[in-house]
């Protein structure tokens, strides 16, 4: 099947007209283009769990912050097709943003995640997460996927859209997959990109300091002891740190320096900046890390 590129809703819902007539099953890969192996191994995970796979490319304008990298974003629609083809996606929902809010971006419906929203990325981006969850509730809505694929890079909004599925009681079933390294750590992002040669070589550190947190939080040392020094070891690095924490995944939220002992849940997050360039990873024990 060749790959149907949609830019409206309504030449989506023809796309996939005929795939739910015959009862298929759809998955969901959404994206902001600019493709790297990550999005890849997305693709992969929907195309092993449904009969039919769509990704969407779009720089959601609503996620990013007045002072952030919107405009700069890395656009690259031709390459990102010409992958998406090859990987075996049958549709490409590819809308502007008077298809994604035809109200307009500033009286578009946004809906606010009381507490996950507010912690860690949320604490140093408001307004972050209620574009994400906004905007993904729209994709849910125009492509009505029974399974949408995300990175576990961005755990929280993993755990945003989870709340987001659960709330509203969306049939969805929601697949979390492993964030794809580069061979030194790095975890892939299209912000790497905008890393100098140097702050490109410092970058792994971020990776590093993680496991080393997960390790000494398993010695039995405290958590709060434990982000301090992974805090330090980071700035050591040359990175300005927004947060470094140890949280189960299934409370993000809670902040518990006092806590000793690891959960089989337990995961090492952060968010710092070299130069201009904000980096987040997650490390979970989960993954067997
Ligand atoms: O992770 C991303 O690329 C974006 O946040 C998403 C989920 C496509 C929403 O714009």
């Amino acid at each position: 099947m060749t790959l149907s590129v949609c830019r409206s809703v309504a030449e989506l819902s023809a796309a996939l007209m005929a795939a739910r007539a015959g009862g298929q099953s759809i998955g969901l890969v959404p994206t902001m283009g600019n493709l790297h192996a990550g999005h890849l191994s997305l693709v992969a995970a929907a195309r092993g769990r449904c009969d039919t796979v769509v990704a969407s490319i779009f720089v959601n304008p609503t996620q990013f912050g007045p002072n952030e990298d919107f405009q700069r974003y890395p656009r690259t629609p031709e390459q990102d097709l010409a992958q998406l083809e090859a990987h075996g996606v049958d549709a490409v929902f590819m809308p502007d943003v008077d298809e994604m809010y035809p109200l307009g971006e500033r009286d578009a419906i946004r809906l606010e995640v009381p507490g996950l929203s507010e912690v860690l990325c949320g604490a140093h981006r408001p307004g972050h997460f209620a574009g994400v969850a906004s905007v993904v509730l729209r994709l849910f809505l125009d492509v009505r996927p029974d399974v949408a694929v995300f990175g576990r890079k961005d755990l929280q909004q993993l755990a945003v859209i989870r709340r987001l599925v659960e709330d509203f009681r969306l049939p969805i079933d929601v697949v979390g997959m492993p964030t794809c390294r580069e061979s030194d750590g790095l975890a892939m992002s299209s912000r790497n990109q905008y890393l100098s040669e140097s702050e490109r070589a410092q970058a792994p550190v971020l990776h590093a300091v993680l496991s080393q947190m997960l390790a000494a939080a398993q010695q039995g040392d405290p958590w709060g002891d434990v982000c301090t020094v992974g805090r330090q070891c980071l700035q050591d690095a040359g990175f300005k740190v927004d947060y470094v924490a140890l949280r189960p995944e299934s409370d993000l939220v809670s902040d518990e320096p006092q806590r000793i002992g690891a959960p089989d849940d337990l995961v090492a997050l952060a968010a710092a900046r070299l130069g201009s360039t904000r980096l987040i990873d997650n490390v979970a024990l989960s993954e067997g890390v």
